[in-house]
């Protein structure tokens, strides 16, 4: 079970993208879908791995929402996952379920069972090789395999590098720390009085100071990255609404903030790992045929200002071929 990715999923994000992206994908990354999803035949069975809350299973959803077609989704997360309420009960003809727990190296499903095989930032973070044999397994004859993945040197992977950078600086856990050694320095704190005493107060000055001159450093190195972090957000947070909560909601919140600060890192270094390079992905394409997938179309997924987003790949299963 991926521990930090169900915290995360548990927060109620439809995406990866967390506060950045607050519905579900736009742009290219809904609209490079729409052919998939315009070209399933009713009755259709579709799965998207590494689904998360269901981004790509909700977009398909709506994709097809003025059709007649009928057609079960299923989203699969080595996680726990979710569907958020308010996606919960929309009347459909396309029923969504998501599997917990469940890693897309071992499907539940038959053989030649699934139509349309798809992930979206979810397949790469898999054991390829094993996910790749399995997707092949389940899909039917001439059914679909459709994958968008990270790409390393995409705007996402560039931008998450640094903030990854960043948390990993020593000053970022040492802040958490502080926050600690304050919130006992302080004592019980109900009132404007309790503020000026321990504005006197020179064990709470000195790590005040501490505190300070590590936001400082933090903002130095790079201010885009530490605000993006959200570790700013939280030290605000702690000062302003926290200041006079009781010392056991204080170390609570603390102990909310390392973990947020642990998930993280741990989901920006699998991040950085499952990214392809060239070379990753010319290995990638040498198992295709093996496992019966014969590559339609790759290629590189760009936004509006030209920026790198991902890899998106097409193929289909296919009888036989020579190997
Ligand atoms: C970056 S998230 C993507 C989620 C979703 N597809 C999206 O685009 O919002 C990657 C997901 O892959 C899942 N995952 C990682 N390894 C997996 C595996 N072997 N099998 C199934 N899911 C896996 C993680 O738990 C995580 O939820």
């Amino acid at each position: 079970m991926s521990n930090h990715w169900s915290e995360y999923w548990r927060q109620g994000h439809t995406t990866s993208f967390g506060d950045a992206l607050s519905g579900n994908y736009e742009g290219i990354l809904q609209s490079v879908w729409e052919p998939t999803f315009s070209s399933l035949q009713t009755d259709f069975v579709a799965v998207d791995v590494g689904s998360g809350n269901g981004s790509v299973p909700l977009l398909l959803r709506e994709s097809l929402s003025n059709s007649a077609k009928v057609g079960k989704v299923y989203g699969v997360d080595l996680a726990e996952v979710q569907l958020s309420e308010n996606t919960k009960s929309e009347n459909s003809t396309i029923e969504i379920e998501l599997i917990s727990n469940t890693a897309c190296e071992t499907l539940p499903f038959e053989n030649e069972s699934i139509d349309l095989y798809m992930s979206q930032f979810g397949f790469e973070y898999s054991s390829i090789e094993s996910s790749l044999k399995e997707a092949s397994r389940v899909l039917k004859r001439d059914g679909q395999f459709s994958i968008v993945f990270h790409h390393g040197n995409s705007m996402i992977l560039n931008r998450n590098k640094k903030i990854l950078r960043l948390i990993e600086l020593p000053q970022a856990s040492d802040l958490v720390e502080y926050l600690r050694e304050i919130a006992i320095a302080m004592g019980s704190m109900t009132s404007a009085n309790d503020i000026a005493r321990i504005k006197q107060d020179p064990k709470c000055e000195s790590i005040r100071v501490k505190i300070n001159q590590a936001i400082k450093d933090l903002v130095n190195y790079d201010e885009l990255s530490a605000q993006d972090s959200q570790l700013m957000m939280f030290i605000a947070q702690f000062f302003k609404e926290g200041i006079f909560w009781p010392l056991a909601k204080k170390q609570q919140f603390i102990e909310f903030i390392k973990l947020q600060m642990d998930t993280l890192k741990l989901r920006l270094t699998e991040l950085v790992n499952a990214s392809f390079d060239e070379d990753k992905l010319a290995r990638f394409i040498g198992i295709f045929k093996q496992n019966l997938l014969e590559i339609n179309e790759i290629k590189v997924l760009k936004n509006e200002q030209k920026e790198i987003l991902g890899w998106y790949l097409d193929a289909r299963k296919i009888e036989n071929c020579e190997v």
